[in-house]
């Protein structure tokens, strides 16, 4: 977590630096700064809060200076304090650092350097780096070979942006586990945790994998290994995300706009050419044994596609949380896992990658950042192209996830899937997008009435069957991040088996009601709605047109056009995110950036 940046031209830097952490904030927002270098001096101002909160105060953006360093925070080591706050200085305020990751022997490094007279003013492990340098310059008289010996005594992960009074006309940047770019631009250059750090300037990147380092004037930049110090040439990543995608463009909020973005986020999914889907089915399909990871949303997604796979391709890959996969996956040679990531930099995702890398299986990815660790560490991955999701919660990025695994598991099934019924699928999914906008432009009052009508719930039961299971998963999951309210996902047949007992009428149900010809399914879901409703408890439900049965049982409902029974529940998630939006409105809540939440979770 925690964005970091830097850039050094020969105009002043200092609203383009803000700018760059404001586009990161959704990386950590509880505290953030700047330091520029000017006049022989570093220049510091940091404080806690927002990135525009903080820039109230402290005029971040008014800094001089034409080379600089920023960062903003999601706590780990330190409390959200102005001290712990980043860029660190050196004690004699010669070097100025911001960094992303865990420096896991920072303890003794700083006693080491309390013992030879170093004072810290941050309880924060990064601010050993500082200091380190500042000692091993004095040892060394060398900015790069100090930041070399520095980076040889760190133990833990890092994406490290470094200014020194030493060397005035350069940033030094280095990378390990925690994920760093470099943005290419004419007479200035750029570094920053991902594309958005420097998207509205350049659109050419180099990607710095673990042990490297970079060194950036206005002119150059040179990339070194550490610690060989042996150059490394780079292919250019050129990044065709769309600069408009970026922006709320007239929404109040990132998550309603991202939620309005659907319809072209699946039309970019059904771009992904048939080959790539295919080629990506028959190596899951293939190996001894298939898992499927992810963690968060994306672990709701991956469960999501066993069922697909289960249903259209009759496979059953396993689904482990990627936090959990260490120890429980018994991966071997011959095993292919599959790792569902929006930003390809989750930490627990990569490590479980790493670990089936080392015992030999194949790894894949469906990924929505470009250039990102997953992306480049896996042996297949499809990019599925939905651009930036700017809000911690993840919405758009989760729906093209939910139907690449879809298609693939529909062309994993094949031939074995009756024609007729292949293509009706195939029709669905093509109509899908409008039926997206239609429900969007239709519904999307309605369920805000519904919304303000229920936003003084605080326990709600979200209960599902077969796909519509993980969609209640995920629809609270959602519900949770972005309202606070509690919000207990489940099937909807586990219920009798304990949960009922908290069933009254202040505790409120939301049913994801099967369409009536999923026969099975709609059955038992009517089931746990009649145990709900004789015991009392509120029920609302998200049901399809011609449902005779579920509608007079509702107390609160959401009608919804009909689809393939398939698609169905990926369009009730759709309607789930729509109320979980405008609950977390009505009761004002930070919905692009929820308390205690970062987007990209780089730390285990
Ligand atoms: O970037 P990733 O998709 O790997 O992130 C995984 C989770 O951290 C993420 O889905 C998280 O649960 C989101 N806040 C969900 O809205």
């Amino acid at each position: 977590m925690c964005g970091i940046s830097g850039i050094v031209d020969s105009e002043p830097i200092g609203t383009r630096l803000f700018t760059s952490i404001r586009n990161l904030e959704y990386r950590g927002y509880d505290s953030c700064g700047i330091a520029t270098l000017h006049e022989g001096q570093i220049n510091a101002r940091k404080n806690t809060g927002g990135v525009d909160e903080v820039n109230s105060t402290e005029q971040l953006d008014q800094l001089p200076g034409t080379i600089g360093i920023a960062h903003t925070r999601w706590a780990t080591h330190g409390g959200v304090t102005q001290e712990n706050a980043h860029p660190h200085l050196s004690m004699r305020n010669e070097f100025a650092i911001a960094h992303n990751g865990i420096i896991a022997n920072y303890q003794r490094l700083r006693e080491q350097l309390i013992q030879q007279g170093f004072e810290f003013r941050s309880l924060t492990d990064s601010e050993v780096i500082s200091n380190l340098l500042e000692n091993a310059f004095y040892e060394e008289q060398d900015l790069e070979q100090a930041l070399q010996s520095t980076l040889k005594k760190l133990e833990g992960t890092f994406g490290l942006v470094m200014i020194s009074l030493h060397d005035p006309e350069r940033i030094y940047a280095a990378k390990q586990e925690s994920p760093l770019m470099v943005g290419l631009g004419e007479g200035t250059n750029y570094v920053g945790s991902d594309i958005n750090a420097f998207l509205e300037h350049t659109r050419r990147a180099w990607v710095l994998e673990d042990g490297e380092y970079a060194v950036l004037d206005r002119e150059r930049v040179i990339i070194r290994k550490f610690p060989s110090g042996k150059m490394v040439q780079k292919q250019v990543l050129q990044i065709e995300w769309d600069l408009e995608t970026t922006k709320k463009g007239g929404y109040s909020h990132y998550m309603i706009k991202e939620i309005f973005d659907e319809p072209q986020t699946i039309r970019q999914v059904l771009k992904v050419p048939d080959e790539q889907i295919q080629k990506l089915a028959e190596t899951l399909t293939g190996a001894t044994q298939t898992y499927l990871i992810g963690v968060g949303t994306t672990f709701y997604v991956a469960q999501l596609g066993q069922y697909f796979f289960s249903i259209l391709a009759s496979r059953f890959f396993p689904v482990v949380s990627s936090d959990e996969f260490r120890a429980v996956g018994q991966v071997q040679p011959g095993n292919t896992v599959l790792a569902v990531s929006q930003s390809g930099e989750t930490y627990d995702t990569k490590h479980a990658l790493a670990m089936a890398k080392e015992r030999g299986a194949q790894t894949a990815g469906i990924v929505n950042v470009m250039g990102s660790t997953i992306a480049r560490m896996v042996d297949q991955v499809i990019m599925q192209g939905s651009g930036p999701e700017i809000c911690v919660v993840s919405t758009k990025a989760a729906l093209a996830q939910a139907l690449i695994l879809l298609r693939m598991a529909l062309l994993a099934g094949g031939k074995n899937i009756p024609e007729k019924r292949r293509n009706a699928l195939n029709q669905s999914l093509l109509d899908f997008p409008d039926l997206i906008q239609q429900v969007l432009n239709e519904k999307s009052g309605f369920v805000r009435n519904l919304a303000n009508a229920t936003s003084h719930v605080d326990h709600w039961l979200y209960l599902g069957c077969g796909a519509y299971y993980p969609v209640a998963m995920e629809s609270a999951l959602k519900m949770k991040e972005v309202t606070y309210c509690h919000a207990e996902g489940m099937p909807a047949g586990f219920l009798k088996h304990g949960t009922l007992s908290m069933v009254e009428p202040r505790v409120h149900s939301l049913l994801f009601v099967p369409p009536p010809e999923d026969a099975v399914l709609h059955g038992r879901t009517m089931v746990a709605m009649e145990e709900i409703r004789t015991r009392g408890g509120t029920v609302m439900g998200f049901y399809f047109e011609g449902d005779e049965v579920a509608r007079p049982l509702l107390n609160h409902s959401v009608k919804l056009p009909p689809t393939d029974p398939v698609l169905a529940p990926v369009l009730q998630m759709i309607v789930a995110q729509l109320f979980a939006y405008y609950v977390a409105l009505d009761l004002n809540r930070n919905i692009d950036k929820p308390r205690n939440l970062a987007k990209s979770v780089t730390v285990g």
